[in-house]
């Protein structure tokens, strides 16, 4: 995990947020590098599951929305953690994190089971400190709304963007005509103010996901709700693989118990993911039921059923697919750190590389143009390749710097599947030689037919 931290820190993938202020605890910013895959990540999301689609559109919700979306989402009373102090520390730990951690299994378990759990075990903080009465603690992230700060003006961020969907699943339906089953898309930012956020930006109070409220008719049987469960599971193992990640030997599915559950979910599948902290969510997959709808129809007032061609009314139920957005850059770049011996420019000797190797959709930058030297006769074949893949589309970088054998364990660092060298005999045969990232194996390739020779190889 601290190679992988530091290698996201000085190449750019990820920065400590307000850092020249010391810091903001648990909060990270992406640089160039980060921000571009996060875009890759949305990109390819929205194309597979919004444009790709005939049954999915896709919405971008408010991140504030009334209170009363929270009161009717159960999320007011329901959300929550049990939390417990350190007496003498004054830190603050997650209840049933601290049981799982001394052997007590807490599915199910209600607040006063754990207390009891607790006693029995003697149970301390991790420094050894006595803890407090444990509370439930809300994980809603409360702000104030207007120049005047009383409790009506008390507003939320959204903790999950799914509440934006259901709240306008009407809507859609009017302004679409779509008919079941079909699905409403979103991808954006939600907050949470987390016990114990930690382990990079694995949790953080705010982060981002990628979310789907795919409608179904309610179902006569089990079997019927199970059919699209089964088929959303694979389609999120597919994206899984999409990412690079080995499935089979790095994935583990969980069924999440009764009593464990988020409070709206009659059956959970958690994708656990080997990260280097440990095996933990990456994505979840949840039967939501008519639970969202039916409650933000009580309590709204608002029809919110659907009516089919027969004219029959009523209340759709949900498979609901999400992925975070943050994990999956975790996740990936987990997935493809790699350190390998890799020959060096003297004949016959090794040394060990480290080289993220990201599927090529996936990777920050796609091709790094690089200058044998910083000579104008090498920069002016050099400059216009660039050029011609920046105005292709294709993200690119031009690196004169350092000797190439440095620049080339750079781009491998941060996961360049090209390398284009122009080096002297260039100026002779007119040519440049293409580096594959993976196999490092080098090809000859006319300066004319570069680009289209990259973006070929890229598209593969
Ligand atoms: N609408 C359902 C829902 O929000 P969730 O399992 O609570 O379900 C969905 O969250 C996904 O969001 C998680 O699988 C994870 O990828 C991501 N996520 C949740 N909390 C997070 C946090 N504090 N930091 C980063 N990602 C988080």
């Amino acid at each position: 995990m601290e190679k992988l931290v530091s290698l996201m820190k000085r190449r750019g993938f990820a920065y400590p947020g307000s850092e020249i202020y010391g810091g903001l605890a648990n909060a990270w910013d992406y640089g160039p590098l980060g921000a571009e895959m996060k875009m890759n990540i949305r990109n390819r999301w929205w194309n597979k599951f919004v444009r790709q689609r005939a049954d999915i559109v896709g919405v971008e919700t408010a991140i504030m929305m009334n209170t009363k979306v929270w009161e009717a989402s159960g999320h007011l009373e329901k959300f929550s953690d049990p939390l417990a102090e350190d007496k003498e520390t004054h830190r603050r730990y997650r209840l049933d994190e601290l049981l799982e951690e001394a052997g007590v299994k807490t599915a199910g378990m209600s607040l006063g089971e754990m207390m009891r759990a607790a006693a029995e075990h003697k149970l301390k903080s991790p420094d050894g400190n006595e803890l407090t009465e444990p509370r439930q603690f809300n994980l809603m992230l409360k702000t104030q709304l207007g120049a005047v700060a009383d409790e009506g003006s008390a507003t939320y961020f959204r903790p999950e963007t799914a509440q934006g969907m259901f709240v306008n699943f009407k809507s859609v339906i009017n302004s679409t005509r779509r008919k079941l089953p079909f699905g409403i898309a979103q991808v954006g930012k939600a907050f949470r103010n987390e016990v114990t956020p930690g382990n990079f930006i694995f949790r953080t109070r705010e982060f981002e996901q990628m979310e789907i409220e795919y409608f179904i008719r309610p179902p006569k049987n089990e079997g019927e709700w199970r059919e699209y469960f089964e088929e959303w599971r694979w389609t999120m193992i597919e994206w899984m693989k999409d990412l690079g990640i080995d499935v089979e030997s790095q994935v583990h599915e969980v069924e999440v118990p009764e009593g464990e559950r988020a409070h709206y979910s009659k059956r959970t599948i958690d994708f656990e993911f080997d990260f280097p902290f440990g095996r933990k969510e990456l994505y979840g997959l949840a039967y939501r039921g008519d639970f969202d709808l039916k409650n933000h129809m009580e309590k709204s007032g608002e029809d919110l059923r659907y009516m089919d061609e027969d004219g029959e009314k009523f209340i759709p139920h949900v498979i609901e697919p999400t992925w975070g957005v943050d994990r999956t850059v975790l996740a990936a770049i987990t997935a493809a750190y790699t350190e390998e011996p890799a020959p060096t420019a003297e004949e016959g000797e090794e040394e060990m590389r480290t080289v993220l190797k990201l599927p090529k959709w996936l990777a920050p930058v796609k091709v790094a143009v690089l200058p044998l030297s910083k000579k104008e006769e090498l920069t002016t074949v050099a400059e216009p390749i660039y050029k011609e893949l920046l105005a292709a589309g294709v993200v690119a970088e031009i690196d004169a710097t350092q000797s190439i054998g440095k620049r080339y364990r750079r781009q491998d660092e941060i996961g360049t599947p090209y390398c284009v060298t122009v080096d002297f005999e260039s100026l002779n045969d007119r040519a440049v030689t293409v580096r594959d990232r993976d196999t490092m194996k080098q090809k000859r390739v006319e300066v004319g037919e570069v680009a289209g020779y990259v973006k070929e190889k890229l598209n593969q």
